[in-house]
């Protein structure tokens, strides 16, 4: 896949394996504690999969940042500059970005993703129910700096980064992400970044590990990935989910625990596991007020003005681009 600039986003090699996959693959594998990062959860069946997660009686975020998003709607176009450009970080989602666009009727919307499917796919989906709104999809890795197009270029930014998606990130990461997304939207931008709240430990839990079973076929998931594309023969019937709270990191922790000692292969190399050893596929980390005010000012974002669902489990916050400034 190859970008406008010539840019390679996903590199294959000759026999159509993704080099990036199998690399955090094998890196991952090698540790003392194995780990693979969890992007590589989204393939199509687990894409498929996290939409079901988002349908659970356990797994309220999705929720709750929906009924934020439906309730302060007034507020939105407030404090958000009129006739924006709306630039969301990943492909948005069919519920919550109808919900910002209809609020603040901006003047054009860039979403960012580094599946080309997945973003035409939800920019036609958007065109449709917004036929008068210009739509840029730009296919990016939005990490680092993105070029925006021409067309958005003296429109006031609004970033949208729903679904604490930034949990996902250990705090190094995430404030270079804060950072990026900072240059990528220019001096004066906004941020409407979504971030899920430290909680009753066992609501987390149930969160993350369903009764039904969805949350383990989804972290598992990663393993058949792993198994069909690179090779591999890890016997998935012996690693069982697992979630666990970590409080020192106030994070969720996603591992797949092994059910007796494993001997396995991947892509050509060995890997062995002990009775108890653990991959771990993903975190998901918790915020309170002041850590997540910290974050964002870590990254370069001055917190505005924040929403809770009325549950307060989940919030929503506008921050807008700090400026330069030597003072205190
Ligand atoms: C899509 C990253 C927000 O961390 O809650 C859901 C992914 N993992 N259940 C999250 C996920 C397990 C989700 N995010």
């Amino acid at each position: 896949m190859t970008t406008k600039a010539g840019l390679k986003l996903v590199d294959l090699d000759e026999s159509g394996v993704d080099n990036a996959f199998r690399a955090d693959v094998l890196k991952g594998l090698g540790q003392a504690q194995k780990a693979v990062p969890a992007r590589w959860f989204y393939d199509d069946a687990g894409s498929q999969l996290f939409e079901d997660i988002t349908a659970l009686e356990e797994y309220y975020p999705t929720r709750a940042e929906t009924e934020i998003l439906r309730d302060h709607s007034e507020e939105f176009a407030g404090l958000i500059a009129s006739g924006c450009a709306v630039v969301e970080f990943g492909s948005g989602s069919s519920v919550k970005t109808p919900l910002l666009l209809r609020a603040i009727d901006p003047a054009a919307y860039v979403p960012l993703d580094i599946s080309g499917d997945f973003l035409r796919a939800a920019a036609q989906d958007l065109s449709d129910k917004f036929p008068g709104l210009p739509v840029h999809p730009v296919e990016a890795d939005f990490m680092r700096r993105v070029e925006l197009p021409k067309a958005v270029e003296h429109l006031p930014k609004l970033g949208f980064f729903p679904g604490s998606t930034i949990g996902n990130m250990v705090a190094r990461t995430a404030v270079d992400l804060l950072r990026s997304m900072r240059e990528t939207l220019g001096v004066g931008a906004q941020l409407l970044i979504g971030m899920d709240l430290i909680k009753d430990r066992q609501v987390l839990l149930d969160a993350y590990d369903d009764a039904q079973g969805v949350t383990a076929r989804f972290n598992l998931n990663l393993v058949h990935r792993i198994n069909r594309e690179l090779e591999g023969d890890i016997p998935a019937d012996r690693l069982a989910h697992e979630a666990r709270w970590n409080d020192d990191y106030a994070r969720i922790e996603m591992h797949l625990v092994a059910q007796g000692a494993l001997e396995f292969e991947v892509a050509g190399a060995r890997f062995t596991m002990q009775d108890g050893e653990t991959i771990h596929t993903e975190n998901s980390h918790k915020f309170n007020r002041r850590t997540a005010n910290m974050l964002l000012l870590a990254g370069g974002w001055e917190p505005r003005m924040r929403w809770l669902d009325k549950a307060g489990r989940f919030a929503l916050i506008l921050a807008s681009a700090q400026a330069e400034r030597g003072a205190p």
